[in-house]
């Protein structure tokens, strides 16, 4: 028998995005398979790919757009198309940090919608046990992506990884193996 992993975060899946759009697709496969009350925690240095990323969420929900980089709104609301849950999109950056977070009420409507978090890594943690964490790196120093070459397609790579019950199960694990896998989603 294998052993069962223990609780907490799972070894996540590394995926290798060539392009803007490579990143766009790996969202719109998740966005695919997300249902209200999931959390998405997005990681990575200026430029990674985080937004690139909720775009492709955002369209693989329904939701309507545009999904962008948000400059002055911390979080905004993207109804869906489709009748499906919306997409609340946050930009933590600006946040000071768990308590101004609580100020945005986001468990209010954490259960119905589905929720992108840029930034989120060390005050999300609070909103829900459950949930998934995409880290996005340039390749091949793995620090922050060069602000400079960010216009232009450059490889990172984005691990995966889901934490809590909502993942746990086999069916919820062999869903993310399949996102994880462009080739056989593709078509
Ligand atoms: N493989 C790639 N994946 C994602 N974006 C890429 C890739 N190669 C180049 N890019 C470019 O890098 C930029 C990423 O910008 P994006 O706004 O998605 O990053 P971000 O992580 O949200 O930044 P910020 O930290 O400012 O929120 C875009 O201009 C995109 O076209
Ligand atoms: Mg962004």
């Amino acid at each position: 028998m294998s052993p069962e992993p223990r609780g907490g975060a799972r070894p996540g899946r590394v995926l290798t995005l060539a392009t803007a759009d490579a990143t766009r697709e790996f969202g719109v496969r998740l966005g695919r398979v997300l249902h209200a009350g999931d959390l998405v925690v997005l990681t990575g240095g200026l430029g990674a790919g985080k937004t690139t990323l909720a775009q492709g969420l955002g369209e693989g929900l329904g939701v309507r757009g545009p999904v962008t980089s948000p400059t002055f709104v911390i979080a905004r609301v993207h109804p869906s198309l489709v009748g499906g849950p919306p997409l609340v999109h946050v930009d933590a950056y600006r946040l000071g940090g768990a308590l101004e977070l609580d100020d945005l009420d986001l468990d209010e409507s954490l259960e119905q919608s589905v929720t992108v978090v840029e930034w989120g890594h060390g005050v999300v943690e609070r909103l829900s046990g459950d949930r998934l964490e995409v880290v996005l790196r340039n390749v091949p120093s793995g620090d922050e992506v060069d602000a400079e070459a960010a216009g232009d397609d450059t490889e990172r790579t984005a691990t995966l990884g889901a934490v809590g019950q909502r993942w746990s199960t086999v069916e919820a694990q062999a869903v993310l193996d399949a996102v994880a896998q462009p080739s056989a989603a593709a078509g």
